[in-house]
Order: structure tokens, then C-alpha cells, then sequence
């Protein structure tokens, strides 16, 4: 069965990469825009699109990395980093990776990732952990920019340290993910206001060129969970590999901003899954089931519950636990969320693992999940 369900994945992977290459000569996910032009920046933009230059600041894009200035700790809309790791000084840190959503990273004067023991600010902890601690701090090059930043260049393509910092393994336009990481260089369509001028792509594939971890699209899992940034193979491991992101999602708002609606996410769901039994199981919605936090980018509140909601949507029913949910001795993922990660948010393994309601083995969710849907 695991066997099959990964071979089936590897088919799905090659299919993936088809539709994903064509970055060549630009790093970003948004290269069919003519090489030609420039990159010009979102404020341009903010001109002439104000609303939705407005609504973007609530979402995480934008402050994928931050340039720390006057020795200050950069801001966001609902979280804080305090402090950099023990030994630093905001003066000397450069830039901070991350800090809107999960986990911030920091990188030194010389543009190198810092590295060690206690580096990483976890968010939802206010605590400190390890990152490459076997690396020497002043080593790790900051490469991550071709889904952290707009308009990124690596040094391999002939682009420059960004700010003169020899750790930095390219250049960019803006720090963050900003209007033209998604919609490709602006220059020509500020002077025409064409929209023949700007890329406006939907598919799925655009978000993919990052919310993906490696070109065959196998779904990377460590330590017990699936691993971060690949909701896009995580979603075209099933049912829903034909829809575009946009579905669920508007570009430019983020899911904490105030006037997004959770209600409105779950009304979705059912205007596609209409006439089956879909009725709601003691405060579990279609979301709470069907996307649990089996993925991890900070930290794991016990084994079952990560800190991200996957994007594999269907659910194996038998009664396994989650060791049956990797392959490849545990460095993979199979396309189906065993009962442990769903249920057990809520209610307790037999040693009393999980969430608060009534303890139920593995047997007993099998018999109720079995044919959920079916009166
Ligand atoms: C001078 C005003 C102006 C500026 C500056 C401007 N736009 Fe536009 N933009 C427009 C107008 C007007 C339209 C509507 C064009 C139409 O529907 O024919 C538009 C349409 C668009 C569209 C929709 C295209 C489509 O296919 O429907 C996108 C995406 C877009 N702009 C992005 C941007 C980005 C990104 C920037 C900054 C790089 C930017 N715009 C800067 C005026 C502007
Ligand atoms: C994460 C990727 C992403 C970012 C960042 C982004 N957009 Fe978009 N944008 C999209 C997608 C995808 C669509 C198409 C939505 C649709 O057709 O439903 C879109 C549509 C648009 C449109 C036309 C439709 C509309 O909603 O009016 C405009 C104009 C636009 N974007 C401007 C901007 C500007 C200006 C920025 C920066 C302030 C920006 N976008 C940042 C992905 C993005
Ligand atoms: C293939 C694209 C990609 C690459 C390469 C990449 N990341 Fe990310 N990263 C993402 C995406 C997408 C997210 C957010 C979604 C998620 O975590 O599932 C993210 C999230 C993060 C976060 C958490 C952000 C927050 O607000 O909590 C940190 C920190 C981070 N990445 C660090 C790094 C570092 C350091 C590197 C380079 C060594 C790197 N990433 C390379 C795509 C990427
Ligand atoms: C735009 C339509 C659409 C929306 C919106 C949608 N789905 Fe689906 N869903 C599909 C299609 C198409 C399939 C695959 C065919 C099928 O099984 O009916 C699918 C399959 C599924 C499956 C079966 C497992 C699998 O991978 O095939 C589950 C579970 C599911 N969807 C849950 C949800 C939930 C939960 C939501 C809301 C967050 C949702 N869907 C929103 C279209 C949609
Ligand atoms: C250039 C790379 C890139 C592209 C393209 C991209 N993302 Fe992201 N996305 C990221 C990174 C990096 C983060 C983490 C941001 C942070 O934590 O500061 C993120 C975070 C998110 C989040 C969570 C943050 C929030 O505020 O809700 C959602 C949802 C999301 N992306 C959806 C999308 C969708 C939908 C698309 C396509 C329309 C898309 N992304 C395109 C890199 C990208
Ligand atoms: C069937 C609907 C659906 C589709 C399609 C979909 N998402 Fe989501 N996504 C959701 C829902 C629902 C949430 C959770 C929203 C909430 O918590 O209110 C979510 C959350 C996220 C998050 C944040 C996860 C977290 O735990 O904070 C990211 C990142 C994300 N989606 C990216 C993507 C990307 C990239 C794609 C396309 C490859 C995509 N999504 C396609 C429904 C969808
Ligand atoms: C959002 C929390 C939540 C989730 C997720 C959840 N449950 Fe429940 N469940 C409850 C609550 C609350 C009750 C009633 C009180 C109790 O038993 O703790 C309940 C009762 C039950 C019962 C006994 C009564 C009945 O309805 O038959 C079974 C069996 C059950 N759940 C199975 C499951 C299975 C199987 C899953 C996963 C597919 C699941 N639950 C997921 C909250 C949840
Ligand atoms: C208590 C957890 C729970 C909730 C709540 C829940 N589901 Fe399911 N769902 C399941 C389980 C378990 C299965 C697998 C049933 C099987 O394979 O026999 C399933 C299967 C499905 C399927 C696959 C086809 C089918 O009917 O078996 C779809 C589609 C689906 N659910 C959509 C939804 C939607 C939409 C909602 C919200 C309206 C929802 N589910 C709410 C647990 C849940």
C-alpha cells in the first residue's frame, strides 16, 4: 500500500517539475516577464493600487526578511522578535529571516546566517534553538533569497553580495516578498498602466515555486512531522493537485489579518463538497479534520500536533498510527494523514497523549472514521 502510494508520487513529482521549471535565467517563480526590464519597487506600485498596497501589510510576505536599521528590532503586525541570540546587539545583526509567523534566524555584518545552540527565536515558546550548530558562526551563507526576497540574483548567476556583505549569495531589489516576486518585473507597466504589461498568474505552480521543497515534489518529513514550505507538494498529492491556490486564498491578504474570515475558508469547502453527509463531529469543522498540524517549522507541542496545517487533505482510516504515515525511514511522506494527527488534537492517546476530551484507541477512531461521511 505504501509502496504503491509512493510510486504514485513520483509520477505525480515529474509531473510537477514539468510544470514548475522555467526559472532559468531569473530566479524568481515569475520570470516570464521580459528580461528586459526592471525591477522598480512596490512603493511604485502602491501609487496607483492603494488598497491593495494596504491590505498586504498584514500579510507575511512582506516580512519574509527584514533589514534591521538604526539598531532597531524590526516590526511586525502581531508578533515580536525581543532580542537577537545572546552575544549580539541589534547593531550587529544585519537582517532578520523570518518573525511574522513561526521562527526568526539572523544574519551577522557579513551577511553569514548566524549559527549555534540557541539562534533561532521560536515564537510561540519566546524561546531560543539550535540552527546548524555544527557549523562555525561566520560560515553559513545567506542563500535563501529566491523565495525570501523579490527580485533575487544569486552570485552564481552573476549578481552581486547584496550590500556589500560577502555571506550574502546575492542580490535583490527588496527585502521580503513583495508585488513583483509574484507578479514579475514592473517597469514597463508603471508608464503604460497596461495590464498587457504585468504578469497575472494563478496557477497553483506560481505560489509553488516556493511553497515547495525540492523538485520532485516528495513530500520531505523529519523528527516525526512533515517538514515546512511544501504545501504545494503537499496538495498535489491529492484530490485537490487541480486547484489553484487562489481557490482558498486571496494573494494578498494574510490568514491572521482582522478582516480575514475563518467562516468563509469553511463555507468554501462546502460550496465544492455538497450532498454527502457533512455534518460537524463536537467543535471539529471540515478544516480542524482535514488540515491538522502535522507539519512542523518551529516547534511541536507533543507528537501529534505540529505548528503548521497540512495540505494533504485525504485521511487513512485505518487503525495505524503515524509511523505508518512515512516511508523511506521517516524522511517521506505518503499522501494520507493517519487518525493519530487528526483526532488527537482533541482527544487522548492511551498514555494520555494529545488534547483535553475523552481517550480513545487507535481501534475505536478507526471504527467512527471509517466511512465518516456515510449516513
Ligand atoms: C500609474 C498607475 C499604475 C501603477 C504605478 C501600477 N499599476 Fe498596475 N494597473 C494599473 C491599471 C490602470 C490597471 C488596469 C489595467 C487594465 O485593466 O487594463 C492595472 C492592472 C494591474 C494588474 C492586473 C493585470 C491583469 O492582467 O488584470 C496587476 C497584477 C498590476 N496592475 C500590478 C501592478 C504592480 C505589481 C505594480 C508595481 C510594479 C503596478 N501594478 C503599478 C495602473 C498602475
Ligand atoms: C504572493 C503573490 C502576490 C503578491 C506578493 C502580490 N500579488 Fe497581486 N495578485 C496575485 C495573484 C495570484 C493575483 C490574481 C488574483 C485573481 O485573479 O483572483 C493578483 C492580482 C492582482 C491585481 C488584479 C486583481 C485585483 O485584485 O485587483 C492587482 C492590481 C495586483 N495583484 C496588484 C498587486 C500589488 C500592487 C502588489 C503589491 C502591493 C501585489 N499585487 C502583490 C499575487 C500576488
Ligand atoms: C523553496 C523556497 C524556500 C527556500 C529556499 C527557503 N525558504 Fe524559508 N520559508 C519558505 C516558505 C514558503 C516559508 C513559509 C511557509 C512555511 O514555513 O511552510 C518559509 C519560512 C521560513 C521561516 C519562518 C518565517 C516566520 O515568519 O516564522 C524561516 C525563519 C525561514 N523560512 C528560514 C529560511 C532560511 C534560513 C533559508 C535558507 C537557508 C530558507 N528559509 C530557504 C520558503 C523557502
Ligand atoms: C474549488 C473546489 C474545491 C474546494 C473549494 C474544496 N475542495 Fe476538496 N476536493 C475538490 C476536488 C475536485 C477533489 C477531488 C475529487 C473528489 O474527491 O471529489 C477534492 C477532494 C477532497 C478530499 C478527499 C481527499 C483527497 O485528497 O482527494 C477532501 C478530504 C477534501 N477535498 C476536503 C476539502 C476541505 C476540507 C475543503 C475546505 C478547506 C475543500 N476540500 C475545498 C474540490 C474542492
Ligand atoms: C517568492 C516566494 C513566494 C511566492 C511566489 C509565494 N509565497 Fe507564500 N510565502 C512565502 C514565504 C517566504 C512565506 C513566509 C512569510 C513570513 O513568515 O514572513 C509565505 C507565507 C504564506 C502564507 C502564510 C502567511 C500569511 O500571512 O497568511 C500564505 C497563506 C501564503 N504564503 C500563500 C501563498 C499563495 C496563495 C501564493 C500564490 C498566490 C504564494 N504564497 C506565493 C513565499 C512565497
Ligand atoms: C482547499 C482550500 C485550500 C487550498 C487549495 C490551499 N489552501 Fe492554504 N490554507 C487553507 C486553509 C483553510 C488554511 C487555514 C486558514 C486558517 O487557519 O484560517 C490554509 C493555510 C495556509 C498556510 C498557513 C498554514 C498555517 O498553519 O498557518 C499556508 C502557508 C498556505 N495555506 C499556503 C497555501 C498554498 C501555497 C497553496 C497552494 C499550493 C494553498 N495554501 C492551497 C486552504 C487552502
Ligand atoms: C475538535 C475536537 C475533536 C476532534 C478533532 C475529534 N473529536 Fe471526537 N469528540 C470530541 C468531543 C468534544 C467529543 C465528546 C466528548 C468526549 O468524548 O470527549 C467527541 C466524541 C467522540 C466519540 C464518542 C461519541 C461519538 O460521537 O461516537 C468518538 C468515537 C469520537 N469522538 C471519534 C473521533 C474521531 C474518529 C476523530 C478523528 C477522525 C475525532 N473524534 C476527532 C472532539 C473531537
Ligand atoms: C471528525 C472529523 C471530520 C470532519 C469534521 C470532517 N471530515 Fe471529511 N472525512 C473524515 C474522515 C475520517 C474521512 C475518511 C472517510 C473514509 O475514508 O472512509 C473523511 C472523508 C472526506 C472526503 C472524501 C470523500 C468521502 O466522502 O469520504 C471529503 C471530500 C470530505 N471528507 C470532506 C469534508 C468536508 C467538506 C467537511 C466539512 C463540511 C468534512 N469533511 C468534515 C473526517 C472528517
Amino acid at each position: 500500500m505504501v509502496k504503491k502510494v509512493s510510486l504514485m508520487l513520483m509520477i505525480l513529482g515529474a509531473f510537477g517539475f514539468f510544470i514548475l521549471t522555467g526559472c532559468e535565467d531569473d530566479d524568481s517563480p515569475t520570470s516570464s516577464a521580459p528580461a528586459e526590464l526592471e525591477y522598480i519597487g512596490s512603493d511604485a506600485c502602491a501609487e496607483c493600487h492603494e488598497a491593495i498596497s494596504d491590505k498586504i501589510t498584514n500579510n507575511g510576505h512582506g516580512y519574509k526578511l527584514n533589514k534591521v536599521e538604526n539598531g532597531q528590532a524590526p516590526s511586525y503586525p502581531y508578533t515580536n522578535v525581543p532580542t537577537p541570540p545572546v552575544g549580539y546587539d541589534w547593531d550587529d545583526i544585519s537582517y532578520v529571516i523570518g518573525g511574522f509567523g513561526w521562527k526568526a534566524r539572523f544574519v551577522d555584518l557579513q551577511g553569514y546566517i548566524i549559527t549555534g545552540d540557541a539562534v533561532q527565536y521560536n515564537i510561540e515558546t519566546s524561546g531560543w534553538s539550535g540552527y546548524h550548530s555544527d557549523e562555525d558562526p561566520g560560515t553559513k551563507p545567506y542563500n535563501c533569497g529566491r523565495c525570501h526576497t523579490t527580485g533575487w540574483k544569486s552570485t552564481d548567476d552573476g549578481g552581486a553580495h547584496q550590500d556589500g556583505m560577502p555571506g550574502m549569495a546575492g542580490q535583490f531589489s527588496e527585502p521580503g516578498v513583495h508585488c513583483e516576486a509574484c507578479h514579475g518585473r514592473g517597469s514597463r507597466h508603471v508608464e503604460s498602466s497596461s495590464a498587457d504589461d504585468i504578469v497575472r498568474d494563478t496557477n497553483s505552480s506560481m505560489c509553488g515555486g516556493c511553497h515547495y521543497r525540492n523538485e520532485n515534489h516528495l513530500i520531505d518529513a523529519s523528527g516525526g512531522f512533515i517538514r515546512h514550505h511544501e504545501q504545494y507538494d503537499e496538495m498535489i498529492s491529492g484530490g485537490h493537485r487541480g486547484l489553484d491556490c487562489i481557490e482558498c486564498h486571496d494573494p494578498h491578504q494574510g490568514i491572521q489579518d482582522p478582516s480575514y474570515s475563518y467562516a468563509a475558508s469553511l463555507a468554501k469547502c462546502q460550496e465544492c463538497h455538497t450532498g454527502a453527509n457533512y455534518a460537524m463531529h463536537n467543535g471539529a469543522d471540515c478544516i480542524k479534520c482535514h488540515m491538522p498540524e502535522a507539519t512542523k517549522s518551529a516547534v511541536a507541542s507533543n507528537v501529534y500536533n505540529g505548528d503548521l496545517m497540512t495540505h494533504i487533505f485525504a485521511i487513512n482510516t485505518e487503525a495505524v498510527g503515524k509511523d505508518a504515515m512515512w516511508y523511506s525511514d521517516g524522511k517521506k511522506a505518503v499522501g494520507e494523514v493517519t487518525l493519530d494527527f487528526v483526532c488527537y488534537q482533541c482527544h487522548q492517546d492511551p498514555d494520555g497523549v494529545g488534547g483535553a476530551g475523552s481517550p480513545k484507541t487507535l481501534e475505536e477512531l478507526s471504527a467512527k472514521a471509517t466511512g465518516y461521511h456515510t449516513p
